[in-house]
């Protein structure tokens, strides 16, 4: 029932796509998404040498034999690699399927550089305008992800219900929605506003193989829908976790702070102490809105099927009313 045109194209049984999450999509967590039959992307800004990314790939390779794909990042960040060196590993390497994200699409040479080498290339956006240039550029697929979202919103503020039916209508190549979707009925609703599949990165947070700390989940498994907050509307607006972290951010924002002391709370090397070592509050974790209606810690596995099972529920009670 849940074969889609993205399933086809990336060789995948779900229409789930694990989205990337810098410090937490390595090797491992990657292998783990795709072989629970979605697709697991590796967020290649984890690796700060083309030997260190090489090796991630060859360790997700020894993991699983499934298809999995490899982020690009373009957002600003406080230790850049060079995205078309890390692109030439990925071709030594046979990595197939490249995602990038970002402020903007990547520059045209790279694009080609995609193209010629026949990787599916997927672009991940937050509305139709950066949609639009994608497919220009020759995207495969565009994610669109709203603004309940975990991780950065964009500029647009739209919600999922209306920016997803927006950009499926909008554009030609297939289109992967998210923001928010955590269970089966959300993969219904995206799929029937336009999506050929779902991307899920809050919800995949809690779960057995992701890496972070226990406390952490356990923290995550008591939010509610209210506990998330917009921050850094003044360099990168992002949806987190509401913690000392992210309010002392807002707070510091509102007064006119500028990059450097905002970076001093929102550094990666903070949000790792939250992630890594339990210290909840030294620094920031996004998380969407969908963390309401999170209260458990299943395999990955167990995530995927029981989603695609309400899923499944979810179409048949449709059909019957
Ligand atoms: C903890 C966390 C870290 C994230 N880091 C990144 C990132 O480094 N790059 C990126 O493109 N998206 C990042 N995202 C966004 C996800 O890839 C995905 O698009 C988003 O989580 C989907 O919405 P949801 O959180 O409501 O499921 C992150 C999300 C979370 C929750």
């Amino acid at each position: 029932m849940f074969e889609t045109i993205i399933t086809k194209m990336l060789g995948i049984k779900y229409p789930i796509i694990g989205g990337t999450m810098m410090s937490i999509t390595d090797a491992d967590f990657t292998a783990a998404i795709s072989n629970a039959g979605g697709m697991g992307i590796l967020a290649s800004i984890l690796y700060q040498t083309k030997d260190e990314f090489a090796a991630a790939i060859d360790r997700i390779r020894e993991l699983t034999d499934k298809p999995f794909a490899v982020n690009l990042n373009f957002f600003p960040a406080q230790f850049p690699v060079s995205q078309s060196e890390y692109t030439e590993v990925m071709i030594d390497k046979g990595a197939k399927v490249v995602e990038t994200s970002g402020h903007g699409a990547p520059p045209e040479e790279l694009c080609k550089r995609f193209k010629e080498t026949e990787m599916i290339w997927i672009h991940k956006c937050t509305g139709l305008r950066h949609a639009l240039k994608a497919q220009s550029l020759g995207a495969d697929i565009v994610t669109v992800v709203g603004y309940e979202m975990g991780g950065a919103t964009g500029k647009y503020d739209l919600g999922t219900l209306a920016v997803v039916p927006t950009v499926a209508k909008g554009i030609s190549v297939p289109v992967v929605g998210g923001g928010g979707v955590v269970d089966g009925r959300g993969l219904v609703a995206v799929l029937s506003l336009g999506a050929e599949g779902v991307i899920i990165g809050t919800r995949l947070l809690v779960t057995q193989e992701c890496p972070i700390h226990e406390s952490l989940k356990q923290a995550l498994i008591n939010a509610t829908e209210l506990d998330t907050m917009i921050i850094m509307k003044t360099i990168a607006t992002h949806r987190v976790w509401i913690n000392n972290a992210a309010t002392r951010c807002a707070e510091i924002e509102a007064s006119g702070a500028g990059f450097e002391e905002i970076l001093n709370i929102v550094s990666g090397d903070n949000a790792k102490k939250v992630y890594f070592e339990g210290n909840l509050d030294a620094g920031i974790v996004p998380c969407g809105q969908g963390i309401g209606q999170v209260h458990d810690i299943p395999t990955v596995k167990d995530l995927f099927d029981g989603i695609i099972a309400q899923a499944t529920e979810v179409v048949t009670g449709l059909a019957k009313s």
